[in-house]
C-alpha cells in the first residue's frame, strides 16, 4: 500500500482556496489516488454542527478558540488519521493554520495558547503540504461581494482583521518554509491549478 498524504488549503475569505480544493481531489483522483475529501471546522456530523455554531453566534474569541480545536480533534480522530493510515490522500480546506491566522493573527489570541492546543489535539500530525492562497485584501472583498451566500460572522470583519489574518498566514510561511507554500491567487483558476500539479507532482 502506497502512503497517503495529507494536504491542507488555506487563505482569507475570498482568495479562491474552495476552488483550487475541489480541483486537486478530482485531478488527484484523476492520477488514481484514492482521496478523503474534508474541510474545517466541519468533517463529521458533530463538527458540521459546531461549525454551524462558529459562524453564525457570537461568542469570546477564546471560545470560539476552543470550538475551533474541539471539532478539530474529532476531525482528527475519526477521519483525518485513519484515512491516511488507510492509504488516502486528505485533501482538506483548512485545518490548524487558520486557528493561527484568524483566532491569532485575526482576533488576537495568544500564539502560545494556540501552540498548546495544537500539541493537545494534534500531538505529532501535520500536513505534509500547506497551500496558502494569497491575494490583497481589496481582491478577496470584490470576490466576496460577488458571491451570493449571506455573509458568516468571519466574512462580514472588517479590512484590518483580514490584513492582520493574511499577516499572519505570511509569518506562518516564513516559518514554516519546508511545508507551506505560498501561491499567488490573483492569477487566473486554470494558472494556479496548474502550479498546483507541478507542485503535487514532487511530494
Ligand atoms: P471557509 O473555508 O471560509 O468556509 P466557506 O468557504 O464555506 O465560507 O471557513 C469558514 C470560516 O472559518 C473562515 O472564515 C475562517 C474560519 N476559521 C477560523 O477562524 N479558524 C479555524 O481554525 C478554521 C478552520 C476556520
Amino acid at each position: 500500500m502506497s502512503p497517503g498524504r495529507f494536504i491542507s488549503f488555506e487563505g482569507i475569505d475570498g482568495a479562491g482556496k474552495s476552488t483550487q480544493h475541489a480541483w486537486m481531489a478530482e485531478h488527484l483522483r484523476g492520477l488514481g489516488k484514492s482521496v478523503v475529501s474534508t474541510r474545517e471546522p466541519g468533517g463529521t456530523p458533530l463538527g458540521e454542527k459546531l461549525r454551524a455554531l462558529l459562524l453564525h453566534e457570537s461568542m469570546h474569541l477564546e471560545t470560539e478558540a476552543l470550538l475551533m480545536f474541539a471539532a478539530r480533534r474529532e476531525h482528527v480522530e475519526r477521519v483525518i488519521s485513519p484515512a491516511l493510515a488507510a492509504g488516502n490522500w486528505v485533501v482538506c480546506d483548512r485545518f490548524v493554520d487558520a486557528s493561527f491566522a484568524y483566532q491569532g493573527g485575526g482576533r488576537g489570541l495568544d500564539w502560545n495558547k494556540l501552540r498548546s492546543l495544537a500539541e493537545w489535539t494534534l500531538g505529532s500530525l501535520q500536513p505534509d503540504l500547506t497551500l496558502i492562497f494569497d491575494v490583497p485584501i481589496a481582491t478577496a472583498q470584490e470576490r466576496l461581494k460577488k458571491g451570493t451566500a449571506t455573509p458568516d460572522r468571519f466574512e462580514r470583519e472588517q479590512a484590518g482583521f483580514f490584513d492582520r489574518v493574511r499577516a499572519a498566514y505570511h509569518r506562518l510561511a516564513s516559518e514554516n518554509p519546508d511545508r507551506i507554500r505560498l501561491i499567488d491567487a490573483t492569477r487566473p483558476p486554470e494558472v494556479i491549478s496548474k502550479e498546483l500539479e507541478e507542485i503535487i507532482a514532487t511530494i
